[in-house]
């Protein structure tokens, strides 16, 4: 019953479709458990560059894929990443995509809103991706959502939607000044998109179970990063769903007795997209020699925008692998640190007259804290084609060495560059890391 979590541990970005990629070879089932079109998720596959907002990595090998209910589904992008699989050879039916008939749908009411609200919070927005995710969860939360087992049932999808539209309209109209939405706009489309969508509805947790009891290897692939979590992150400025170990067993339906363990996605640095504290971030030229550097540069899969860039952060890192009990963690883009003659990394906070190893839960706090930095030694060779631990460069080792000492974590697999080769393994297998016992 092996099944583990993939976690970012950073502001998302970490590059979790990579390494999900590559872990999803060992995988028999991947499951998509919280968040929505909001990420992105970027995978190259012999040059050629996929990005996936919604469907599971693992369609991209062929692994039999779930979305459980803890999901928000935009109909028109499911439908449409689809379709586009298709055009790629990658055939989803019944068989190998199963999404559960729980998942909330966000409607462009949802779009609308979510911009409408940020541009209200003004000089404090959430820098939000404006898919509709918050607005979305607000209404399951608030128990007027339509998921979509009622978008897949007429009678019941026009009773909800007529109920909850008078309201949206009520709130756009009075509220924001705003055009109604006419009723038929929405339930015309959303009518037939349920339609397509139904034959892939399924019992996910269900199936999670019986494919557990049979062996099966489980791999929750988990969305944005754990400092977004809605409750563990750096609250307001977060996603709206549980990016942590735990989101996988509320948004999957999965026992966490059955989950073997966490592997944490950490970046070689630190980046950021929207508003909020950012302890180590770097200004002007020194932030675009790493957002510049490295094949892919420093630029958002979902939105296009240019990500906030600093240095490693020991302090936050220590203490999401503590809250996500990430035993095991991946490195990515270490490539990218290549050109440095050397690397500061942070290593404790002062705050006040104290100094600490890990970062503090107040929000206020962590906007203020002076941060301690060491001086790693740079490389100054490409890595891109190493493959083996043995074979990195010393002070590239003592890197990885430090990040280790730092969060308590092991480093099992690192990765040098965007494709699916460019990764080094130092485990027999990233699923045998978890049952080693260490
Ligand atoms: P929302 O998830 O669109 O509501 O955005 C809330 C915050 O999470 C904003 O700061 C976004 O930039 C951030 N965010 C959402 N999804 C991702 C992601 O996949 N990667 C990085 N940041 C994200």
């Amino acid at each position: 019953m092996p099944a583990i979590v993939v976690v970012g541990i950073q502001w998302g970005d970490e590059g979790k479709g990579k390494v999900v990629d590559f872990v999803a070879e060992e995988s028999d089932v991947v499951v998509r458990h919280q968040g929505g079109n909001n990420a992105g998720h970027t995978v190259w596959v012999e040059g050629i560059k996929h990005i996936l907002h919604l469907l599971p990595t693992g369609v991209i090998r062929r692994k039999t894929c779930a979305i459980g209910s803890g999901v928000v589904v935009d109909p028109r992008v499911l439908l449409s990443e689809i379709e586009e699989c298709r055009a790629k050879g990658i055939e989803l039916h019944p068989g190998n995509l199963k999404i559960s008939r729980n998942c909330h749908a966000i409607f462009p009411y949802h779009i609308r809103i979510d911009t409408l609200l940020e541009k209200r919070r003004g000089s404090s927005a959430i820098g939000t991706t404006s898919r509709g995710i918050g607005p979305a969860y607000r209404d399951k939360i608030d128990r007027v959502g339509i998921r979509l087992g009622d978008l897949a049932t007429p009678a019941r999808f026009e009773a909800r939607l007529r109920e909850h539209l008078g309201y949206i309209n009520d709130f756009l109209t009075s509220f924001y000044k705003e055009p109604a939405i006419p009723f038929e706009e929405i339930y015309e489309p959303y009518r037939e998109h349920g339609k397509r969508i139904e034959p892939f509805l399924a019992d996910v947790p269900k199936f999670l179970s019986e494919a557990s009891d049979l062996g099966r290897k489980i791999l929750f692939e988990g969305a944005q990063g754990a400092l977004l979590d809605v409750d563990a992150g750096t609250f307001p400025y977060v996603t709206s769903s549980n990016t942590g170990t735990g989101g996988a067993c509320t948004g999957a339906g999965f026992p966490p007795q059955r989950i073997n363990g966490c592997l944490g996605i950490v970046k070689a640095y630190t980046t950021r997209v929207g508003a909020g504290p950012f302890p180590t971030e770097l200004e002007g030229e020194a932030a675009d020699r790493i957002r510049n550097a490295g094949p892919a540069g420093e630029f958002g899969a979902t939105t296009g925008r240019p990500r906030r860039c600093g240095w490693f952060d020991g302090p936050l890192v220590k203490r999401t692998v503590m809250v996500n009990g990430a035993s095991c963690l991946a490195v990515t883009r270490l490539d990218v640190l290549s050109e440095f003659d050397s690397i500061p990394i942070a290593v404790k906070y002062r705050i006040g007259g104290e100094v600490t190893e890990i970062a503090p839960e107040d929000l206020t706090v962590l906007s203020e804290v002076e941060v301690v930095y060491e001086e790693l030694p740079g490389w100054k060779v490409d890595i891109s084609k190493v493959k083996r631990w043995e074979d990195l460069p010393s002070q590239a080792q003592g890197y990885i060495r430090r990040i280790e000492d730092i969060s308590g974590a092991r480093v099992v697999l690192i990765s040098v560059g965007p494709n699916r080769d460019e990764t080094i393994l130092r485990a027999p297998s990233v699923f045998g890391a978890f049952q080693d016992g260490r």
